[in-house]
């Protein structure tokens, strides 16, 4: 199993190129089931849950092929309306391939997604909208098994909650059904302005997508389209945390600086001297900062996704702090761990107090999810001494080159095989 050694206390200075977005492009790829003729998407980043994904269009009937930066899906004809266990507990993102499959085939039996290390994470959402469109589910054996005989139709659904997979997976099926979706109380997020963008090229009608209300008026048929993946506003975030954990200055390349406002806008004011041009951000540390709480909300609030690396940062700000987690039940797994660097942290609840030390110290720590492995090299990059971070596989899920890009800033980090 690889690990990431770390021999913290390098300030990070330079440039880093951010990779595609993780999560656009996910439901993206999922997308291109939606045609039967060839799609190219763009900017793709290389990622243990990218690889899994194309394994899944594969196994379903879509040729999928990734050379660089670009996956190429081939012409296709069948599809499997099989989503098996071994697939869909690699990744809950899995779960996107019912709403592309609904629509084109009618049926879609697909491996209940069990919780994960953050939460139970359940589909309730997903299942009542599918229902809405004329669906009819029943969960047996460990299989959701979802069926529309007639088809889908549009109709009106507001989400009790604006999940992201939700809006996806309804988008995904009411881009092809008959009549016009509606959407309300659906997720904002840039990765779903992004899929909608996609999917406009395909041939849909859909409006609205990042406002709380999507309208999609269905068509017969999408055909084939080129599409870039938009940066990765998560990814970004991270390096703009590693600059002030730092003590450093950091330039993002080929970000959308809008995406990051919520976290550029606190590390600003914690003390930190932020620049933007249209596509670039630039952190600088110029002064001892001061803590900010947070508290995760969805888009345009602050991303649970950068919770616990803000975390890390907290706990060698001099001073108190608070983090909030809204969005999951259990977002919490790194605090134990950063407690083995010497953070001070108390849980209560949904909120973690935080006393800023004056140092953290190296040790060996293990990841339990990719957010909280993220928070746990920013921890080591600033300990003093050796970290070993261990179980890196979930960081390969969802950083693209992770310690060559921390490298070329200058960290004193390696990966090693054990
Ligand atoms: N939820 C329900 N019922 C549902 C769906 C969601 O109760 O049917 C709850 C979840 O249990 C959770 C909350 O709603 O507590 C948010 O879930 P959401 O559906 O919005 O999240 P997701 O689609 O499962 C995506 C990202 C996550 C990110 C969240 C929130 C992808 C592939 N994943 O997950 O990314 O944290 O949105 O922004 O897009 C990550 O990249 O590390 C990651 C976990």
């Amino acid at each position: 199993m690889d690990k990431i050694i770390i021999n913290g206390g390098k300030k990070l200075r330079g440039e880093v190129k951010i990779s595609g977005s993780k999560n656009a492009a996910l439901p993206i790829l999922f997308a291109a089931l939606l045609t039967d003729e060839p799609v190219t998407i763009t900017n793709v980043p290389s990622l243990a849950d990218i690889d899994t994904t194309l394994a899944f269009l594969n196994f379903i009937g879509k040729t999928a092929v990734k050379k660089g930066g670009t996956v190429k899906t081939l012409a296709s004809k069948n599809y499997k309306h099989i989503a098996p266990y071994d697939l869909v507990r690699k990744m809950r993102a899995s779960v996107l391939i019912m709403g592309p499959l609904l629509a084109r085939l009618n049926k879609v039996d697909v491996s209940l997604p069990g919780g994960c290390a953050i939460g139970a994470r359940p589909i309730d959402i997903h299942l009542d909208a599918f229902r809405q469109l004329g669906a009819n589910i029943e969960v047996e054996s460990g299989y959701v098994k979802t069926a529309a005989e007639k088809g889908l139709f549009g109709a009106n659904i507001n989400f009790r909650f604006p999940s992201v997979g939700a809006t996806e997976n309804i988008m995904l099926a009411a881009v092809l059904a008959k009549g016009k979706t509606k959407i309300i109380n659906a997720a904002k997020e840039p990765e779903i302005a992004d899929m909608a963008d996609m999917l406009n090229k395909m041939g849909a009608k859909v409006s609205g997508a990042g406002t709380k209300t999507i309208t999609i008026e269905g068509v017969e048929k999408l055909h084939g389209c080129t599409h870039r993946v938009i940066p990765d506003r998560i990814e970004a975030a991270t390096y703009l945390i590693a600059a002030a954990i730092t003590k450093g200055s950091v330039v993002l390349k080929d970000v959308v600086p809008e995406h990051l406002k919520a976290v550029s806008g606190k590390l600003k004011k914690c003390g930190m001297s932020i620049k933007e041009t249209k596509n670039s951000v630039s952190a600088k540390w110029v002064k001892d900062l001061k803590p900010c709480d947070i508290s995760t909300e969805v888009y345009p609030g602050f991303p649970t996704d950068v919770q616990a690396q803000w975390m890390a940062l907290m706990c060698i700000l001099k001073g108190k702090s608070c983090v909030k987690e809204n969005v999951f039940e259990n977002r919490f797994l790194h605090v134990a761990e950063l407690q083995r660097l010497g953070a001070d942290l108390a849980v209560d609840g949904k909120f973690v107090n935080i006393k800023g030390v004056e140092k953290l110290s190296g040790a060996p720590v293990m990841v339990s999810d990719l957010r909280a492995g993220a928070a746990l090299v920013l921890a080591g990059l600033a300990a003093e001494g050796k970290s070993t971070v261990n179980r890196i596989y979930h960081l390969d899920r969802g950083y693209e080159s992770l310690e060559k890009k921390l490298k070329k800033l200058g960290a004193d980090i390696k990966r090693t095989r054990t």
